[in-house]
């Protein structure tokens, strides 16, 4: 299993370092535009596997991407990433155009190759595939669910004092700030609905807390995450290598699911060796719906400037 990872950024060199050390991979190859950024990435990395015990192949490439092909998976991080008091959706003229060169790329040397988008603002950068790479849709899978769960469920952790294995959670809807939507009434600790044990204040804080988490960290560190960005991104890799199965909230192309057509936004979803198997149609509250409409709209808005 060939994986490429173009942008060797904070994120991608993350996500490639988080495949690496699972070994389920036989080859990694990093690619950037930075002139010899990802091969140096790709020689730090390599020079731990004796330390951290794995035989993937990690090589790097300033931008030839015939060293991509036969990729089966290619995660797209290239771009840039927001400062602090940034949104996502202001990233959008500067990695529009990145991510349309990049995915042709990708595509001319891997024609089956399974893309994941994580670029800013990602919904629309997933929709942006969608309409110029020609593949099909269960081939274009967009990460912001898997991320926005795992912030979920450290910010339920957290308020119920409980550890994190015990403790289940999904976002769905919007990667934004506004859009993001915590199923709260979903969420459980071993199994119990967690309203059972907090509070209404606790509630809102949890909800308020997942839902600025990408902004909360820029705030600290200068740029956005990426430990937690590039472990979800691996997360997602495996369950199409080793055909897990696993049920993922990712942004999807929608066509009548969830009341939606022509967007992507975030679905629970079953992922493995095909990509995208299934969509998992889950019942929503009326209170959840009119949230995932109101997502839908303001990622529909941001969808218009984009040029094609
Ligand atoms: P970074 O600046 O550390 O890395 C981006 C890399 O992309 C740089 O090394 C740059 O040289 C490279 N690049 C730029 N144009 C390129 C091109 N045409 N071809 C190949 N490489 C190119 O940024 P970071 O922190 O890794 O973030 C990357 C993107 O991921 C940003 O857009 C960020 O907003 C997004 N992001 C998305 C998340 C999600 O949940 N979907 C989570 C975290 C970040």
């Amino acid at each position: 299993m060939k994986v490429t990872v173009v942008g060797a950024g904070a994120v991608g060199a993350s996500c490639a370092e988080y495949i690496a050390m699972k070994n389920f991979a036989s080859e990694v190859v990093l690619v950037d535009i930075k002139e010899g950024f990802a091969e140096g990435k790709a020689m730090d990395l390599m020079q731990t596997a004796s330390l951290n015990g794995f035989d993937t192949k990690i090589t790097g490439t300033t931008g030839d991407y015939s060293k991509t092909a036969g990729s089966h998976v290619a995660v797209i991080t290239s771009g840039i990433p927001r400062k602090p008091g940034m949104t996502r959706e202001e990233l959008i003229g500067i990695n529009a155009g990145i991510v349309k060169d990049v995915t042709a790329n990708l595509v001319k040397n891997s024609p089956n190759v399974i893309i994941i988008v994580v670029s800013n603002p990602m919904d629309t950068m997933a929709y942006l595939v969608h309409k110029t790479s020609g593949l099909p849709k269960e081939r274009i899978i967009g990460m912001g669910g898997a991320l926005d769960s795992a912030r979920f469920k450290y910010r339920l952790a957290e308020a119920l004092g409980s550890p994190i294995s015990d403790v289940d959670g999904m976002v769905i809807a919007a990667h934004s700030d506004t859009g993001m939507l915590p199923l709260y009434s979903k969420a459980t600790r071993n199994g119990v609905p967690v309203s059972e044990f907090l509070s209404d204040e606790q509630k809102a804080y949890v909800i308020e807390e997942t839902k600025v988490g990408g902004a909360t960290l820029t705030k600290l560190l200068g740029t956005s995450a990426w430990y937690a960005p590039g472990a979800a991104v691996s997360v997602m890799v495996q369950a199409i290598a080793c055909d897990q199965k696993k049920m993922i909230p990712c942004s999807l192309m929608l066509d009548g699911e969830y009341g939606e057509s022509d967007i992507c936004l975030g679905v629970p979803a079953i992922i493995g060796k095909n990509g995208v198997e299934k969509i998992v149609n889950i019942s929503l509250t009326d209170e959840e719906k009119a949230k995932f409409a109101e997502a839908a709209k303001a990622v529909r808005e941001v969808n218009g400037d984009l040029k094609f």
